[in-house]
């Protein structure tokens, strides 16, 4: 069974300078962290920082969107190959930011994980509804329809290698999160498209993260789920105590006690 993954989204928020600072912390507090992988996604302008970091440690580095393309003028964009060069392993595609302010399509987020692959990048392919469709009864056919607009088309060695993160819309940013029964049976229809496109084995080994609203007293009901195979985290991944309590989700009490100085300090 492939480990937990634990990723922080940290959107548009810091600096280098900050993002150096961030590491110098977290990195201590996740040194023995074994039973989970641990990855953060910052602004592309701090992906070098974070890398340089983060060497030697066990916290991998992506980025949060690329351009489906290796190099060109594209005045303002990035690409795999520069993020791959760059250090990082990861990139998110899908966001629904991206979707909704940056008017990113299935058929976008479909170019863009095969770029991604094409680079030696793992994408996580963000997928999920918005509140009317979840309350018009229409999650599923939401999900089914990302599902096959973003990934129906790829080759079955190309769908191996990649994480999808349901993550919906409205409990992004909002502090609603998921109940833990809403974010499994999500994760099943997902898996259950998976394996009618790909067979029942690649959709086992597929990697589910939830994301929205994940924070460190919600996150051990969401991990206790089966369906769920980690998280992706906005808000709560930008303070490194915080997240630091996200990733130790299974010891959390004997992780609070062992750090009482910095817990006292996050209150
Ligand atoms: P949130 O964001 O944890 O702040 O809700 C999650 C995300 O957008 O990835």
């Amino acid at each position: 069974m492939t480990r937990p993954l634990m990723a922080g989204n940290w959107k548009m928020y810091k600096t280098p300078t900050e993002t150096q600072h961030f590491f110098e912390k977290f990195n201590a507090l996740v040194a023995d962290v074994r039973h989970c992988e641990i990855l953060i996604c910052p602004p592309a302008l701090d992906l070098t920082t974070a890398v340089e970091a983060t060497i030697q440690t066990n916290v991998a580095i992506g980025a949060q969107n690329l351009y489906p393309g290796k190099e060109g003028a594209f005045t303002g964009e990035i690409s795999g190959r520069m993020i791959k060069s760059a250090g990082c392993c990861h990139v998110l595609i899908g966001h629904s930011e991206r979707r909704r302010y940056f008017h990113e399509t299935d058929a976008n987020v479909f170019e863009k994980t095969v770029a991604a692959l094409e680079a030696g990048l793992t994408p996580v392919v963000c997928v999920g509804e918005v509140l009317e469709e979840r309350e018009g009864g229409k999650t599923e056919e939401v999900l089914v329809r990302q599902f096959r607009g973003g990934l129906g088309e790829l080759t079955a060695d190309q769908f191996a290698e990649l994480v999808v993160a349901y993550e919906p819309i409205w409990a992004i940013g909002t502090g609603k999160t998921a109940t833990p029964k809403i974010a499994a049976d999500a994760h099943a229809t997902i898996r259950k498209e998976a394996a009618k496109v790909f067979g029942s084995s690649a959709a086992k080994s597929l990697r589910i993260l939830y994301g929205g609203s994940v924070k460190p007293d919600n996150v051990g009901i969401l991990m206790a789920q089966e369906e769920i195979n980690g998280v992706l985290v906005g808000g709560a991944s930008l303070d490194p105590l915080s997240f630091a309590k996200i990733v130790n989700y299974r010891n959390s009490d004997r992780f609070l006690e062992t750090q009482p100085h910095q817990l006292m300090h996050s209150r």
